[in-house]
């Protein structure tokens, strides 16, 4: 029987396609996890290929070392994506990288480890921070954080219709007892909640929108999308999973923005240099198939974009 991996990776037939992996290239996983992705990247490289990895989180960092540590291809840095043009920099592969990778989100280890607080089926202290040295927990921010700043973040982070009313019941709560654990905040949203939907946990969006708030994932992937563009090489492929519409139209937009020509542009008898498009668009947003999703229920939402650099 097979070994069962940590973390399921996504749409990983899909990845190495579309990652068209040269044995020598340079690659960059940046959210490395538990290496589902990074272990089949390394099985494709020769001895001179590269890949460098980025995690967060500790534990990733740790898993990563102790697997790969002793392999001269691999270097893994802990900290944030949105530092890869730093990282890029220090390893010499400014602009010369095949590939970069970004699988968004939380990893199974973090989702299924109660103490890492991301849960609301698992009781664990309220953290969500995937570098629990960073920052601030998601209790703390919950004890700071005004009425009206809740709500705001339930709404712009879980697009939860219901984020004034849930904001006002987790104000009301704490003014009674500190929320200081997953199943206390569930049990507030869950009590607040006025429309449960069926195979839907009621808190799901409002554990969405505070995960994100806490870990700043908007803008950091934001940033890691422009510094991706000096880190690529021609030819060199952007490869993002989303698990929700509020990171894939960041992805959309991104590769929108770069890909695009105007026709003004295109009546030009030649294009100035600094003007041609960055990215060719490569697909429409690739999805896993039901068999995919019935043998990893977490990769339902997942969508993969890809690109190419171009310019
Ligand atoms: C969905 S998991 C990746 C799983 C991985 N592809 C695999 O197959 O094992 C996402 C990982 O990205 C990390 N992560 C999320 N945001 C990050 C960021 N801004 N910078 C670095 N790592 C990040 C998380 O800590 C988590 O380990």
């Amino acid at each position: 029987m097979q070994k069962k991996e940590p973390h399921q990776p996504v749409l990983l037939a899909e990845v190495i396609k579309y990652l068209a992996i040269d044995r020598d290239g340079i690659y960059i996983d940046a959210t490395f996890g538990r290496g589902g992705h990074a272990r089949q990247i390394l099985q494709s490289l020769g001895d001179k290929g590269r890949l460098i990895a980025i995690d967060k989180d500790p534990a990733a960092v740790a898993y990563a070392r102790q697997q790969w540590g002793h392999d001269r291809r691999f270097k893994i840095y802990q900290g944030s994506f949105k530092q890869i043009k730093a990282i890029a920099k220090i390893e010499n592969v400014i602009a010369k990288v095949s590939g970069l990778l970004l699988d968004l989100g939380v990893s199974s280890p973090q989702l299924d480890q109660p103490e890492r607080g991301f849960s609301f089926l698992r009781d664990g202290p309220l953290d969500m921070r995937m570098d629990p040295s960073v920052g601030i927990s998601a209790a703390e921010w919950l004890v700071s954080a005004t009425e009206k700043e809740i709500a705001q973040v339930l709404k712009d982070y879980g697009e939860e219709r219901y984020a004034k009313r849930i904001a006002r019941a987790i104000v009301e709560e704490r003014k009674l007892k500190p929320i200081v654990t997953t199943v206390h905040l569930a049990t507030v949203v869950k009590f607040a909640h006025p429309r449960w939907e069926r195979h839907k946990h009621p808190a799901t969006q409002t554990f969405q929108a505070i995960r994100i708030r806490i870990n700043n994932e908007l803008e950091d992937l934001k940033v890691c999308l422009e510094q991706s563009l000096e880190v690529l090489k021609l030819g060199g492929r952007l490869l993002v999973i989303s698990f929700h519409s509020l990171e894939d139209r960041i992805v959309k937009r991104f590769i929108r923005q770069y890909t695009h020509e105007t026709v003004e542009l295109k009546k030009l008898p030649f294009m100035p240099a600094g003007w041609r498009p960055k990215l060719k668009n490569l697909g429409r947003g690739i999805k896993p198939n039901a068999y995919a999703i019935n043998v990893n229920p977490r990769s339902r939402s997942a969508v993969l974009r890809i690109a190419e650099k171009i310019s």
